[in-house]
């Protein structure tokens, strides 16, 4: 009987992963899709925690199960609502690396069972899980601290190779525990612990400029099968399930990042991946003259436009300008003129961050296009206003073999009519390189903070 309603508690809760999935897949269904999975979650720990009878047994330490929920509960809860959405990406990293941690502490936990009754598949279950959650957590640590400018990029010469024999070393002291017989020394164990945790933090250690996303979200993907090895260690279908899919959808979302990046999955799974490059990628030097345009003279040439294209970027976010946003949109559409929203896909700091901006903004998600139907529509467009964007932007990503982010696809603003680019200074973005883009002759910069310059622009334009 309680058997039976385990295996219908976790049923439920698949079903609640897949259903909560697929209604992220839009703003709005998102929220709704987070709850009803994290519900799922909830049926499930509970159905585990009340139901479960290993060997006809029933579970203790309830105490101690129920107290650690609380405080990781409490813990997660209060960074969620404090965190500011910039540093969004670092609690990503960190969460990440503790599901990480998690499916490494099970397999280390489950090492005492390969002595005794196992065959090669559970061996291999708790092998994987360990190395890619040891992987995944040292390397999550490491992208947390690189995300928070607390640890600087680290290289050294044959870095790539070296990465690969540790791998390899790896493998095959693996292979030595699942095809030795008997009790497997534990000293191996223990050393394929230390050179996993190694290669996690040596491959995501080189890795800089404006290539983190892709790590981010692989290094997701490895947390999802670590804990898929631990669902099939423990023949729990909602632990498998919930695991396949984060690792399915995190593999999924490396792939479309490497894609709209145009970087090699090959690269960046040995971590010779967007190294930061020396001054050569860097054009620190005079870069010609710019032009500055007013805040008059921008609110009467896109007051007058027939079409606005609207570029937000990384320091849209940073001036929590998004109402202000959406309120220009508004001013704008009642003059007449057509707006739409260009998002790149890796703008911001995380995978679909100026959706989500833009979203909490109540932006019609009808008004936001992908990069290439926004570079079809840049020719016909009036005015493309930039706001706190820079890499996406840059055209040193199409035109410049030396730069650091040669090769990624770009919003190519260029062939606009004209181009107004906000930001604060002549600062670069993330990248840390100058945009030429700046410097054109059709390209006017309009300085401030985003949030003021576009107060400004809609009492401007509220006058014409
Ligand atoms: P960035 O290239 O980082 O440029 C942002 C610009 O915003 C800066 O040049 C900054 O110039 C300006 N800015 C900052 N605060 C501002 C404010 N209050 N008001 C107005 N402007 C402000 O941003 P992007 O174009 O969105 O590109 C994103 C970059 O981050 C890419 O290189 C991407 O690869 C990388 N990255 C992305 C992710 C994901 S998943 N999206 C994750 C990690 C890294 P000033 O200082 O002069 O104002």
């Amino acid at each position: 009987m309680y058997t039976n309603i385990l295996s219908l508690s976790y049923l439920i809760g698949s079903v609640s992963f897949i259903l909560g999935l697929k209604m992220l897949s839009t703003p709005a269904t998102a929220r709704r899709g987070n709850l009803v999975s994290a519900a799922g979650m909830g049926i499930a720990i509970l159905a585990t925690l009340f139901l479960y009878q290993p060997a006809g047994t029933h579970f203790h330490n309830h105490g101690w199960i129920v107290g650690a929920m609380i405080i990781g509960a409490v813990i997660g809860s209060i960074s969620a609502r404090k965190v500011k959405m910039t540093a969004m990406p670092e609690m990503v990293s960190l969460f990440n690396g503790m599901g990480g941690l998690c499916a490494a502490l099970i397999s280390i936990v489950e090492l005492g069972r390969i002595a005794q009754d196992h065959t090669d598949m559970h061996v291999l279950s708790i092998l994987a899980g360990m190395v890619i959650g040891s992987v995944s957590f040292a390397g999550s640590m490491i992208a947390y601290g690189k995300l928070s400018g607390k640890i600087k990029d680290h290289t050294f010469v044959g870095q790539h190779i070296f990465n690969l024999v540790v791998l390899f070393v790896i493998l095959v002291m693996g292979a030595f525990i699942i095809h030795g017989e008997g009790a497997a020394p534990v000293f191996i164990f223990c050393s394929i612990l230390v050179l996993s945790i190694g290669y996690g933090i040596l491959f995501v250690l080189p890795i800089g400029g404006a290539d983190m996303p892709v790590v981010i979200s692989l290094l997701n993907s490895f947390t999802g099968i670590a804990t898929a090895c631990a669902g099939f260690l423990y023949n729990n279908p909602v632990m498998l399930t919930g695991g396949i899919l984060v690792g399915s959808a995190g593999a999924i979302l490396t792939i479309l990042m490497c894609k709209a990046m145009n970087r090699s999955l090959k690269n960046v799974l040995i971590g010779s991946f967007g190294e930061t490059k020396t001054a050569s990628g860097q054009t620190n030097g005079a870069q010609g003259t710019y032009k500055e345009i007013s805040l008059s003279d921008a609110a009467m040439v896109m007051g007058y436009a027939h079409e606005v294209m609207i570029v937000p970027g990384y320091g849209l976010a940073v001036a929590q300008a998004q109402h202000t946003c959406h309120e220009l949109e508004k001013v704008l559409r009642k003059n007449g003129v057509e707006v739409k929203y260009a998002i790149h896909p890796v703008a911001g700091r995380m995978p679909g961050h100026m959706n989500v901006l833009l979203a909490e903004a109540d932006v019609s998600y009808d008004d936001l296009l992908e990069l290439e139907p926004a570079n079809e529509e840049f020719s016909s467009t009036d005015v493309v206003l930039i706001l706190g964007a820079n890499d996406v932007v840059n055209p040193a990503a199409d035109n410049d073999p030396s730069s650091p982010i040669y090769g990624m696809p770009i919003l190519e603003v260029g062939q606009a009519k004209m181009v107004i680019v906000n930001k604060r200074s002549m600062r670069p973005g993330y990248a840390g390189i100058e945009n030429q883009l700046f410097f054109q002759p059709n390209t006017s910069m309009l300085f401030g903070d985003a949030k003021d310059v576009l107060h400004h622009l809609i009492n401007q334009i509220k006058e014409l």
